[in-house]
Parts: structure tokens; C-alpha cells; sequence
């Protein structure tokens, strides 16, 4: 009988959907549908597979029949997604079907680096590929939905979510954000290996005072759409089908009900066409925020052209009574209902409710061993090597090789946070990594040497969602002593040390981002051993590493690199892959200089470079350098560059036509290997000041040692627009200068002139 009415269903449906056009498809469904059930269609509830937020939802499957329910999320596996399906569409009235989300945020079952260390491999094709991979693992498993990409610019690395994002620059962070629509979206959703992709957290939500996670944001008009605003337009750009509101205020008003934000600058300005969710619980924490009551933040969210509520049920319970007593009006909630239709057919979900349920495919798909292999190879491309004094790095393959520290054999942590749909035991350890890479002449010796950190609450608060960090109940002292033991025979020492992985993420603001004391108190006893150490650095943010840099010989950042960081690790350490990673973010000396950004605005009083330091009556510090320990764009390779000078194709411009710089990268050094080839503008005067520098290209590229290549940029008067102070975006003429070279410090320059 069952079957009977599915089939009846489906028939019905896709008759529908092939006789006429959407439009037409949505007025007829919509017809039917009562005030209820549109309301119904604007819920979204999580099923609590993985928990990222406080609040439980309750009676789903009774929703689900009374039609008081559009989406779940938080739930997997074609099985299990197919039976609440089949409660949509054959238990409830208007048989609609359901959409499936998930946080895919760096990868499904096989997953990469987060999203901060992805961003450092400056290498669009193989983001794109891994949002690919991710959109056919949680398609294979029954999900349509991703939250992702997060694409909010952060300059604050106190703010624990700055992992999740690609850093600090609109140009790069744009560039990614496009990338990734198009991996998991593909052409359309044509096959069943896309899913929509939600773009997030609109908006600004990285520019969060005091770095403390949720905390108000307030910022110029100018600042927003320069700086902030352009990943988000830009994956709009590139057709992604929805969009999540952030949990801050801007201007006072929560993004969640502010209109301006919600329907001018997206539906209006930029031409939105998809489905606007809330972020968690997002209208009624808009109580706390001092907005209202329950009914007054739901309607003031409906109104600014919030479709979908997630967890908070604000829409279910309380719009009908807003739309009786006039505080909403029904068209309101049909636009909404429309576009969440428009959205389920899209993604051919009226077609085929059970378009994302194939078993057969989650066997072969999920977690194979090409996908691993993939995510191996990308891991291995987002690490930087921060120093490498007297080429320590990398290792050979023989001798004895000490390897140490808190996260020396922990696979859980390797995965980074927001990896909720993971299976962290099978990821790679380091341990595990090196014995697979290292051959049988190396021998390994290991010890813990110290703790994540000796407070043991801080490290119980970050020992959750199932990433433990294996706490020793040994003193400090003894973890030292052992692990200075363990070296005494070792040709070196790879302390394996830095952040848990929860020590980022949502609601993991930390106010101290030095390496805890304990650790740098092991860094200082292996120092002491006078055998050459090789500082592995795990970290979701920038940290303040000014010691270490001073007294380490050798430093990769291997952020979180995923399933397979152990082997790329490995890879990395024992030279057969050559790190490229470039940082996207730029590493401050100490927590006072933050925010801290490379395309700052030079001041009235500037000091110039560091040389310089220290100026009474100039823009400086008095105890610290203005410059950052490590800059934007930085990162090092086994093997050196040598870049020539620039070579403009001519030296003015119209509004009209474009000039070519071109320059010779030569590979100097004695291995191949990959550099980033960066392209900086400063617009010298404007009728608004202008940053020092903004990155306005950049290209990934393969030298064989001793080979050299001509990299070309063309210029047009686009690289050259900014909003001005009425928020007109335009170029203004005059004089411009044109950098290009391996980091935003380290450049060759040119000018030229716009007419
Ligand atoms: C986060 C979002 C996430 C959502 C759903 C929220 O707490 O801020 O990034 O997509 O939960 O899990």
C-alpha cells in the first residue's frame, strides 16, 4: 500500500514537474497549501547527529506528518533519510519533500585541512576538487545541504571561528568562496553527486569586538563593502542557492532581522534569487539581544526576508498569530514558502524525493581510497613552513628520530573543528604517518613530553565532541624529564605540538594565544638537548610565536590537515612533497597588535618600516614593531625563488583598456617545488584614504629546480575600483603603484598611471 501511494506520488509530482515550468509547478502546489502548512515549510529542525547547538528538537515525526516541518538536518545515511522522506511524502497531507542538511565543512567522511589551513594552498582547483569530493560523500549519504562555505574575513585570531574561514583578504577569500559554490553545486545540481551549498555567516560575523564569539560588530558602510562584504557577494555570484544569517548585530540590529542587510544588499543590490536561513536558534536569541519578545523578533525577521528558522520554531508558533493581528502579512510568508519550494526543485527533489539515497553509491563512495589519496595530496599543500634554519628540513630517511608531544599519536584531533560528520579514529597519527613514509632506516623513538596544557579544566573544556586529548596524569616535570630521556639518542627532534582541535571553532574564543607554558617548557628542555628540533605546529589560528621563532630552528604549520594528516605530514617532513602553503593570515607578534592586517590604511603619521621604530608623535608602539612576526602571503619552500624585475606592458591606462606586468620567477634553489606568485595594487591617492596594499591577483605555480617562468597579470580598471564614501564603486584616476612578489612584504614595484 505503502509503495502503492509513493509511486502515486512521485507519478503526480513529476508530471507536474515536467508538464509546465517552476513557476507554474510552485503556484499549483501553493494553491493547496494552508497558511499551516507554508508555515510548515519555513521550519527547520536539527535530528542531533552531531551537536552545534544547545537546543534539542522534539516530535519530529510528528511535524513531519502535520506538515509543520521543511528541513532536517543533522541526520545521514541514505537508510535514515529515506524514512523520514517517506513520512513527508507519504504521511503528510501536501506530500512535500524534506531537505537534508549538514555542516560538510571541510569535507564529509573524508575530510581536509579546515578551512583556514585549505586557504593557505592559494590553489583554487584543488579547493574546488575538495568541495567536490565533500558534495559527493554527504550526497552519496543522503544529504543535499551544506552549510558551507564560511567565508567571513577575520583579522582577529582570539576569535576561535577564524579557522573555519580563509582569512583575512576579500580578494582571496572571494576567490575561494567562488571556488567552492561551484564544487559543491557543480552545473545545477545535474547529478546527484552536487548539493546546494549555504553561504555564511552573512554577515561580518568574523569582525567580532574582542574576538569573543558572538559579540557585536559595528563597522563603517565602507569598510563592509570594501573589506568585508565581498566573499559573500561573491559566492552569490556564483549562483549559490542559499544563504545563513549571522548570529551579530550590525548597527545595532541583529543581522537576522535587519533588513537592509537581508533585502537591500542581497535580494536588491546583489540580486540574490535563493533562500535565506537563520543561523541556530538565530530569531530568538534576537530576546537576548533586546529586540522583543518571541512573536515581535519572528515578524521583524520575516519582514527583513528570512525564509527559514532554524531550531527556534519562532515561525511555527507564533506567525500565524503575527499574520491575524496584521504584524505580518501572508504574502510575506508566501515569498518565503516559495523560494524553500523553488530550492526542493532545484535540487530535483519533487522528481525523485529519493534523488540522494543511493546505497550502493555511500559503499563505493564514502571514505575510499581515491578520495583519501586526494585529501593526502591537498593536506600536504596547506602547510607552511614558517622557518628552516640551516635546511633541517627536510629529514632524511635514516637515523633515529625523537618524536614528541601532546599530539604525537592522537588521531582524534587530527581532523581540526568543525568535522562533525567524521570518523576520527581512522584518521592518520603523525606517529602512524612517519612509519608509513619513513622506510625501514629510520627508527622512531617517541615520547608524550607534555600535556595540551596543564590547566586541566581548559583542557577538559576542549576534550569534547569526541576528540580527546588523552590527558597524562604525570606532572610536567616527569613528562620533561622522559621525553629529554627518549631524545638523548636521537639524530632529531619533531615536536609534535600547539592546539587542540577544539581550541577553535564556534565558542572557543581564547584571550592567550601563545603555545601553553607547559609546552614551551618541553620546547625549552629539547632545545637544550643541543640536537636540532623541528617544531610540527598544530594550530586552528594564528598564534603568537615570538619565542619559538627566536629560539626554534624549524617550524611547519600543519594546521589541521584532516583524515590523511599523519601521511602528509610525513610527506612534507621527509621532503617528498615540498611545503607551498602561504599564509592567509597574518601572525601578530603579541595579542596587543590585533587586528592586525596587511591592507591597513597608512595613517596621517606613519612610521614606515621597522627600521624606523621607534617615533614619538608617529603611529607605533612603544614595546613592540608595528610589523607582524609573520606577514599575509608568507610562507617558505625547500627550495628558493628569485624574482625579476616587473615588466608592464605600458605605464598609463584608460577606463577602458588593461596593462600586463609580467615577471620572471626563477627556482633557485635545489629541489622542485611550487611558489604563489602575488600581485599587490595601491591606489596612491583617493577620495578616501586607501590601504598601503591590496592583493589583486595571484598564481600558483610549478618550478623544476633551475627552471624559470614568465607569470603574467592583466590589469583592468576593475582590479582598480573601491566604494567610495557614497558607496558608488569606482576608479579614480591617477597614480597607482603595481607590486608583485613572493609575500605582502617581500615585492618588487612599478607605477602607472590611470587617465
Ligand atoms: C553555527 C553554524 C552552523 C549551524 C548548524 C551554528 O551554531 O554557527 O555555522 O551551520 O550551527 O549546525
Amino acid at each position: 500500500m505503502k509503495k502503492i501511494v509513493l509511486i502515486l506520488t512521485l507519478i503526480s509530482f513529476h508530471s507536474f514537474a515536467q508538464k509546465g515550468s517552476k513557476q507554474q509547478f510552485i503556484d499549483n502546489l501553493m494553491k493547496k497549501m494552508t497558511l499551516d502548512e507554508k508555515i510548515g515549510q519555513l521550519n527547520l529542525l536539527t535530528a542531533g547527529e552531531a551537536t552545534t547547538g544547545s537546543t534539542v528538537s522534539t516530535d519530529i515525526e510528528a511535524k513531519i506528518k502535520a506538515g509543520q516541518l521543511g528541513g532536517l538536518f543533522s541526520i545521514s545515511t541514505p537508510q535514515r533519510i529515506r524514512k523520514v522522506q517517506e513520512i513527508a511524502v507519504n504521511q503528510s497531507r501536501m506530500k512535500i519533500p524534506m531537505i537534508f542538511g549538514m555542516d560538510v565543512i571541510h569535507g564529509y567522511k573524508t575530510l581536509f585541512p579546515i578551512p583556514l589551513g585549505l586557504s593557505c594552498t592559494w590553489d583554487l582547483a584543488i579547493i574546488e576538487r575538495s568541495a567536490q569530493i565533500a558534495a559527493s560523500e554527504a550526497s552519496a549519504d543522503g544529504i543535499c545541504w551544506t552549510y558551507s562555505p564560511m567565508v567571513d574575513i577575520s583579522r582577529d585570531p582570539r576569535w576561535g571561528r577564524i579557522s573555519e574561514g580563509s582569512g583575512e583578504d576579500p580578494f582571496l577569500g572571494s576567490a575561494i568562496a567562488k571556488a567552492m559554490v561551484r564544487g559543491y553545486q557543480g552545473n545545477n545540481y545535474n547529478s546527484t553527486s552536487n548539493i546546494m551549498a549555504c553561504v555564511k555567516h552573512y554577515a561580518l560575523y568574523g569582525a567580532a569586538e574582542a574576538g569573543r564569539d558572538y559579540n557585536t560588530v559595528d563597522m563603517s558602510r565602507t569598510r563592509m563593502y570594501n573589506e568585508y562584504f565581498p566573499p559573500y557577494k561573491a559566492a552569490i555570484d556564483a549562483g549559490v542557492g542559499s544563504v545563513m544569517a549571522s548570529f551579530n548585530e550590525i548597527d545595532g540590529v541583529p543581522a537576522t532581522a535587519n533588513k537592509w542587510l537581508l533585502d537591500d544588499v542581497l535580494r536588491k543590490q546583489w540580486g540574490f534569487k535563493g533562500f535565506l536561513v537563520t543561523d541556530y536558534t538565530g530569531i530568538n536569541e534576537m530576546i537576548d539581544h533586546g529586540i522583543g519578545d518571541l512573536q515581535t523578533v519572528t515578524a521583524k525577521a520575516m519582514k527583513a526576508g528570512i525564509d527559514m528558522d532554524m531550531v527556534g520554531e519562532g515561525f511555527l508558533s507564533t506567525l500565524k498569530k503575527s499574520v491575524t493581528e496584521k504584524k505580518v502579512t501572508e504574502s510575506e510568508i508566501d515569498a518565503a514558502c516559495r523560494r524553500i519550494l523553488s530550492a526542493k526543485y532545484d535540487l530535483g527533489l519533487f522528481e525523485n524525493p529519493y534523488r540522494f539515497c543511493d546505497e550502493n553509491k555511500a559503499k563505493t563512495e564514502i571514505f575510499s581510497a581515491n578520495n583519501r589519496n586526494e585529501a593526502r595530496k591537498i593536506a600536504s599543500k596547506s602547510f607552511v613552513l614558517l622557518k628552516n634554519l640551516n635546511q633541517i628540513l627536510p629529514l632524511s630517511k635514516k637515523g633515529t628520530i625523537a618524536l614528541v608531544g601532546p599530539l604525537a599519536d592522537n588521531k582524534e584531533n587530527m581532523v581540526g573543528t568543525w568535522s562533525v560528520s567524521g570518523d576520527f579514529a581512522k584518521s592518520i597519527s603523525v606517529l602512524q604517518g612517519l612509519k608509513n613514509v619513513a622506510g625501514n632506516n629510520v627508527n622512531i623513538v617517541s615520547a608524550r613530553g607534555a600535556n595540551i596544557t596543564s590547566d586541566a579544566k581548559l583542557e577538559e573544556r576542549v576534550s569534547i565532541f569526541g576528540k580527546p586529548t588523552y590527558r597524562d596524569n604525570r606532572s610536567d616535570a616527569e613528562m620533561i624529564e622522559e621525553a629529554v630521556k627518549v631524545s638523548a639518542n636521537a639524530d632529531v627532534i619533531v615536536a609534535t605540538l600547539g592546539e587542540a582541535a577544539e581550541m577553535t571553532g564556534e565558542a572557543a574564543s581564547r584571550s592567550d594565544i601563545n603555545l601553553p607554558q607547559n609546552q614551551q617548557d618541553l620546547l625549552k628542555a629539547l632545545l637544550k638537548t643541543g640536537k636540532p628540533v623541528v617544531l610540527v605546529l598544530f594550530t586552528g589560528r594564528p598564534l603568537t610565536l615570538t619565542w619559538e621563532n627566536e629560539n626554534v630552528p624549524a617550524i611547519l604549520n600543519v594546521w589541521f590537515a584532516g583524515s590523511e594528516a599523519g601521511n602528509a605530514i610525513a610527506d612534507a617532513l621527509f621532503g617528498d612533497v615540498n611545503p607551498s602553503g602561504k599564509l592567509s593570515t597574518t601572525f601578530p607578534r603579541n595579542v596587543g597588535q590585533i587586528p592586525i592586517y596587511y591592507a591597513h590604511k597608512n595613517t596621517g603619521r606613519p612610521l614606515g618600516d621597522d627600521s624606523k621604530w621607534f617615533q614619538k608623535f608617529r603611529s607605533n608602539y612603544l614595546d613592540v614593531p608595528n610589523s607582524p612576526l609573520f606577514p599575509f602571503g608568507y610562507g617558505l619552500s625547500y627550495t628558493t625563488f628569485q624574482y625579476g624585475e616587473i615588466k608592464l606592458s605600458k605605464n598609463n591606462m584608460t577606463q577602458t583598456d588593461k596593462i600586463t606586468a609580467s615577471v620572471e620567477v626563477k627556482n633557485t634553489g635545489n629541489f622542485d617545488g611550487e611558489e604563489v606568485v602575488q600581485l599587490y595594487i595601491h591606489d596612491k591617492v583617493g577620495s578616501t584614504a586607501r590601504p598601503v596594499k591590496e592583493l589583486k591577483g595571484f598564481e600558483k605555480i610549478m618550478l623544476k629546480k633551475g627552471e624559470s617562468k614568465t607569470v603574467s597579470f592583466t590589469i583592468s580598471v576593475n582590479d582598480l575600483k573601491f566604494y567610495d564614501n557614497n558607496l558608488n564603486y569606482i576608479a579614480e584616476p591617477g597614480e597607482f603603484e603595481l607590486m608583485i612578489g613572493t609575500n605582502s612584504e617581500d615585492l618588487k614595484k612599478v607605477g602607472f598611471v590611470l587617465k
